[in-house]
């Protein structure tokens, strides 16, 4: 898609000479830029999470390419010749709500920083975001790269959720365990039956799902400025395109109530076949009404008995837990998660962004 120009009059991105800072389009960039940037991406992972395998430039094209059309993701590379050496990108969600906010992703490579790009990028973004009517930037550091979180302090961002990364070796999973968190969950939870849901997610059954995954609305936020959401059926579509066309694999472990069919539960592991090392556990939610019967265990118990059938090259099992979320961490400590890494989602006011921008551009 066209990027309106940054109004250059105001702040005129500064970049080192011999560097070029130019915005690029995710639906259309062609495989070499894709190829540049996944091997960017791929040292910007190496840096928090050393053991992960790259990033495979097809794998990020099929993700980047197939976005669904209620996102818009304006994005800037700096590059040293063909090579990326920095890239920004803000997405601007289409939903009914969280209209005020826009995601950004934002990183240098370490051999160059401290020379402006990071700061060069911010107005790029930050000026996508005010022409789209956007007031609040969402920004992620990492506890393992601190200088994400230095720069982000330096223009006036405050820490909004705190969450830790969690991983399981799979070597050290239980199947024991695993096999009777399934029979308990069958025995406490008398009245509900598991599905697993593999490919497509079946028709009859969308609507319904969609409305199910809302209760990740319960999920503890902390100081984030972030309303509830929901999508329509139809963006739930879309999104399940974009999932379908990204290449990547699936069990969604889904939780019913025999007596009237209504979904109560869910979970779901993905993982790309270009990299079965990492299983991610996605989303997992139960109904406030079936809370505390022992589903959340079987779910994760049942999907994850079924992912390792499938995929006997998987390693490890990452998940993200907001600190204060108690339940899930308890469930993924008993399951053998031990803490890798911390994340910090942080909030950045557009209007701040643009006060700290102007006064580096006055100094
Ligand atoms: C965060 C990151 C993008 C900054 O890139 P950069 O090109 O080094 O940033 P800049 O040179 O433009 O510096 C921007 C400001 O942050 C300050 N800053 C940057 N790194 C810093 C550090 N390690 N310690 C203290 N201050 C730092 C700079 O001094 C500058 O302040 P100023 O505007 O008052 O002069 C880079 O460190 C990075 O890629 N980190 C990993 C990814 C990440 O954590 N991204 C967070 C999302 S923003």
């Amino acid at each position: 898609m066209p990027h309106t120009p940054l109004s250059t009059a105001v702040h005129p991105p500064r970049v080192p000479a011999g560097l070029h800072l130019e915005p690029y389009d995710p639906r259309t960039a062609p495989d070499a830029f894709m190829t540049a940037l996944a091997a960017f991406q791929t040292a910007q992972l190496h840096e928090r999470q050393p053991d992960d395998p790259a990033i495979q430039p097809g794998q990020l094209a099929a993700q980047l390419r197939h976005l669904p059309p209620f996102v818009t993701l304006p994005g800037w590379v700096v590059r040293d010749g063909a090579r990326v050496v920095a890239e920004a990108n803000v997405a601007l969600v289409n939903l009914d709500q969280n209209r005020h906010l826009a995601q950004v992703g934002l990183g240098v490579l370490a051999s160059y920083r401290r020379q402006g790009l990071g700061r060069a990028l911010l107005a790029q973004v930050t000026e996508a975001a005010h022409e789209a009517d956007r007031r609040l930037l969402l920004l992620s550091s990492h506890a393992r790269v601190p200088a994400g979180e230095a720069a982000l302090r330096r223009a006036g961002a405050t820490p909004g959720l705190s969450a830790q990364v969690n991983q399981l070796a799979l070597t050290e999973v239980s199947h024991e365990r695993l096999a009777q968190w399934a029979t308990q969950g069958q025995a406490r939870a008398q009245g509900h039956r598991l599905d697993l849901w593999e490919a497509e997610l079946p028709g009859a059954d969308l609507a319904a799902f969609a409305e199910l995954t809302q209760v990740m609305n319960d999920q503890p936020l902390g100081d984030l400025d972030v309303e509830d959401s929901a999508m329509s059926t139809e963006q739930f579509r879309e999104a399940e395109a974009h999932f379908q066309a990204s290449g990547r694999q699936r069990v969604l472990a889904v939780a019913r109530r025999t007596a009237d069919h209504r979904l109560v539960g869910f979970t779901e592991l993905t993982w790309h076949p270009a990299r079965p090392a990492i299983l991610a556990q996605g989303a997992t939610g139960v109904r406030p009404e079936a809370r505390g019967l022992g589903l959340g265990r079987w779910l994760k118990a049942a999907a994850l008995q079924r992912a390792l059938a499938r995929n006997p090259e998987a390693r490890f099992v990452r998940t993200e837990n907001a600190d204060t979320n108690a339940a899930m961490r308890r469930i993924n400590e008993e399951l053998g998660f031990r803490p890798y890494s911390t994340t910090t989602l942080w909030q950045l006011e557009v209007a701040q962004a643009q006060t700290y921008l102007a006064g580096a551009a006055a100094r």
